[in-house]
């Protein structure tokens, strides 16, 4: 991710830029199709040392408006098959999808019974708090081993119109909350202007780039790298790029502020022109496979008034950028000790603090700093 650059911008970036010649390529149908097609014949996940599990934390799931009371649906994240759906309480619950009797996929033809998800196969009820099964309506017993909780119980909270799922590879409860953005429930800001692309590579590759300062010259076009401040708390981590932004109205100072808390929740603020929240959804499918919604909003009365088009504009900017990245990250190895010069940004700084979204203790060489992080 980078500085937006409005249309009007003293946008001096540079052509050619190698992604760029890419991306010219393609027609407008054709960029579309390009940000959710599945690259075939890709490297395997280990050849790309892209096998170092899934950060835990928050992600968001589905929109709240895309799973209706009574409604079941697939999910496929973290590596695993799951079923979400929403009881007749209005709560949301979600378990691993396949049956334990015999191994129906309960995404695909189950259906909510009360708040319990019932298996299209043969009928058997699930409690998704505890994972356990409550009713098989034909049996005059339930077999004891389905009777006790299951160990493994999906926490689910909705904010921000989102619906999202606390993701821990070894089932630690969260030690964190779903932080709230006032903008993304105010009446007077517009609704999600959305955005989709399947990024073919991981969640760290793609997080690292916002402190990959020489990258913004060479992917995005920038005439400069931006002058960032980076702060990085117990579990959040906080970016702020200050720029000049070329407006029909003369240059005004912009500003960009990026928080992460956790590697799944991601947004972006960004002021000076049209005030704009990005609330940017990133959520691993497979080690090598990202599923990325982008979700803006903006006062209506900016966006709707005298600066509409640069409003737009900036969206426009913002999702030509993650373009951008994604001709990169989609075919990106991870250098568990890469060599790093002068010039290039606190990349060792930054992997030492997303070490800490990995579980201890499962042998994966993602703790691995570089060696030139001393100089870096
Ligand atoms: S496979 Fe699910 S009830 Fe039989
Ligand atoms: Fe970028």
């Amino acid at each position: 991710m980078a500085a937006p650059n409005t249309s009007e911008a003293t946008d001096a970036r540079t052509a050619p830029v190698a992604v760029w010649q890419v991306l010219e390529r393609m027609s407008k149908e054709e960029l579309t199709e390009w940000r959710v097609t599945e690259i075939q014949n890709r490297p395997s996940v280990e050849d790309r040392n892209l096998d170092i599990g899934f950060p835990f934390g928050w992600y968001p799931m589905l929109l709240s408006s895309e799973l209706a009371v009574g409604e079941v649906k697939a999910l496929r994240y973290f590596g695993q098959e799951l079923a979400i759906w929403r009881g007749e309480d209005g709560e949301v619950r979600m378990m691993g999808a396949y049956c334990l009797h015999l191994g129906a996929h309960m995404g695909h033809g189950g259906k909510v019974h009360g708040n319990m998800l019932e298996c299209p196969f043969h009928a058997w009820r699930y409690d998704g708090n505890e994972g356990v099964v409550k009713e098989i309506p034909y049996s005059e017993s339930i077999p004891p081993r389905v009777q006790k909780p299951c160990k493994k119980t999906w926490h689910i909270t909705e904010k921000n119109q989102l619906i999202w799922a606390w993701y821990h590879p070894e089932d630690a409860a969260p030690l964190y909350d779903v932080l709230d953005l006032p903008e993304a429930s105010d009446p007077n800001w517009t609704e999600f202007d959305e955005c989709e692309w399947r990024i073919w590579g991981s969640l760290q590759n793609v997080a690292e780039n916002g402190v990959d300062f020489a990258h913004f010259k060479y992917v995005h076009g920038t005439a400069d790298v931006p002058e960032a401040e980076m702060e990085f708390g117990e579990w959040d981590r906080r970016g702020i790029v200050r720029a000049k932004m070329g407006t029909p109205k003369g240059v005004v100072d912009g500003e960009i502020a990026s928080v992460s808390q956790g590697p799944g929740q991601n947004w972006v603020r960004f002021s000076g022109i049209c005030e704009t929240l990005l609330v940017a959804c990133l959520t691993p499918v497979d080690e090598d496979h990202l599923h990325v919604r982008y979700f803006y909003t903006q006062p209506k009365e900016q966006a709707e008034g005298m600066v509409g088009r640069v409003a737009k504009a900036i969206i426009a900017d913002v999702n030509k950028q993650l373009d951008q990245d994604k001709v990169i990250w989609d075919r990106q190895k991870y250098q568990p000790r890469p060599i790093i010069c002068h010039g290039d940004g606190p990349i060792a700084k930054f992997r030492m603090f997303y070490a800490k979204y990995y579980a201890e203790g499962d042998g994966k060489p993602r703790h691995l700093q570089p060696k030139e992080a001393a100089t870096a």
